[in-house]
């Protein structure tokens, strides 16, 4: 089941995660209601990941990292700027389209969000598609708990089944449930972040956990002029290039690394011929940086001028291409919807494996 050596998680919450400790919160919600099932993901290693990134010929940081307390914050104002332009189509698409989308998964489904965060976007879905229960996934314990009970606090007739795992890592339902059934909803073109082989096994994974003629609900931004992508990622009010450097600050503060961020540049394009945005903080001068290991090893960076580190990839598809990506993990397309100017796609896709 693990295809996570090779792929960093992609954190897509909005809002702030405080904590990883083991602690439970007590629910104030009635037991019949809501559950939470524990599954135990292994925790991050930052530091590894971290010189093991920068210590490779393209030096690179998992995009996992970008989302601590600023980052989720910055996400959160890259969101509301006019240049990103996938939240609030994705929305919008949801909203203009929600009854047949309901039609389309059918009612007394078991909708399973991996990765949900503040689960946000599934609030768009549960008052039309009512389904028998709803599995929020994350890996951060405490956080998920919150918003799995407000959630059940706010849709009094829903039943929440909160499970405490890391999806890139492990998709296991903590019960049995019958076939076709179950419904995964993946928004946000989470998937885009992913190289398109890895998004593959990512969706291997959602098929295996839906079971032949399960379901997926998925958001993928498409392709288009690449006049657009770049604004998308080089907002005016300069907030994607601020989460981008935030990274290098995490790294400084939770590592004690040495990263001068006056050095360092926000470098996002479209790469067409990959058909994707690729994030870079590029070096503006030589230097060097410095970070300790767990065995109080110091690792040393050189960086020469104009060299980059990749801190992401967004990959952008046409509606043909996300189907045939989709085909090689066992999906075949059902429908799918965009909004009028065709910048934002989402799929409804059936496990036929
Ligand atoms: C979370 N993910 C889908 C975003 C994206 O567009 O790839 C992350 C992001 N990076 C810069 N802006 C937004």
């Amino acid at each position: 089941m693990s295809w996570a050596s090779s792929i960093h998680t992609i954190r897509v919450n909005v809002k702030i995660r405080n904590d990883d400790s083991n602690s439970e919160r007590i629910s104030t919600v009635n037991p019949s209601r809501y559950r939470f099932y524990d599954l135990h993901p292994e925790a991050a290693d930052f530091r590894v990941d971290v010189i093991q990134g920068l210590s490779a010929p393209q030096p690179a940081i998992p995009p996992k990292y970008f989302y601590d307390q600023t980052g989720s914050k910055l996400f959160e104002a890259i969101c509301a700027t006019e240049e990103y332009y996938p939240t609030r189509t994705e929305v919008s698409i949801i909203r203009d389209n929600i009854d047949e989308i309901v039609s389309t998964l059918g009612k007394q489904c078991l909708l399973i969000e991996p990765g949900s965060g503040d689960s946000y976007k599934v609030r768009l879905l549960l008052d039309a598609l009512r389904p028998i229960a709803y599995l929020p996934m994350d890996i951060s314990r405490l956080y998920l708990q919150e918003e799995a009970q407000k959630l059940a606090e706010e849709f009094t007739w829903l039943k929440v089944h909160a499970v405490c795992s890391d999806f890139t890592r492990e998709l296991t339902l903590p019960y049995e449930v019958k076939a076709g059934q179950k419904v995964a909803f993946f928004p946000g073109s989470t998937i885009g972040n992913f190289t398109p082989q890895q998004a593959v096994k990512v969706l291997e994974e959602i098929g295996q956990m839906v079971a032949t003629g399960g379901g997926l609900l998925i958001g993928v931004d498409l392709s288009k002029d690449s006049r657009v992508l770049n604004a998308a990622y080089n907002d005016k009010a300069g907030y994607t290039a601020q989460f981008n450097l935030n990274l290098l600050h995490r790294i400084n503060r939770q590592l004690g690394a040495d990263f001068k961020l006056a050095q360092f540049r926000h470098h996002a394009f479209f790469n067409a011929g990959q058909q994707r945005i690729e994030m870079h903080l590029i070096s503006k001068t030589s230097q060097q940086v410095h970070i300790m290991d767990d065995h109080g090893n110091e690792h040393c960076f050189t960086f020469n001028q104009g060299q980059s580190i990749l801190t992401e990839y967004s990959h952008k598809y046409t509606v043909e291409a996300f189907q045939q990506l989709a085909a090689k993990a066992g999906f075949e397309p059902v429908r799918t919807w965009l909004d009028a100017q065709r910048l934002f796609s989402v799929h409804y896709l059936r496990y036929i494996k």
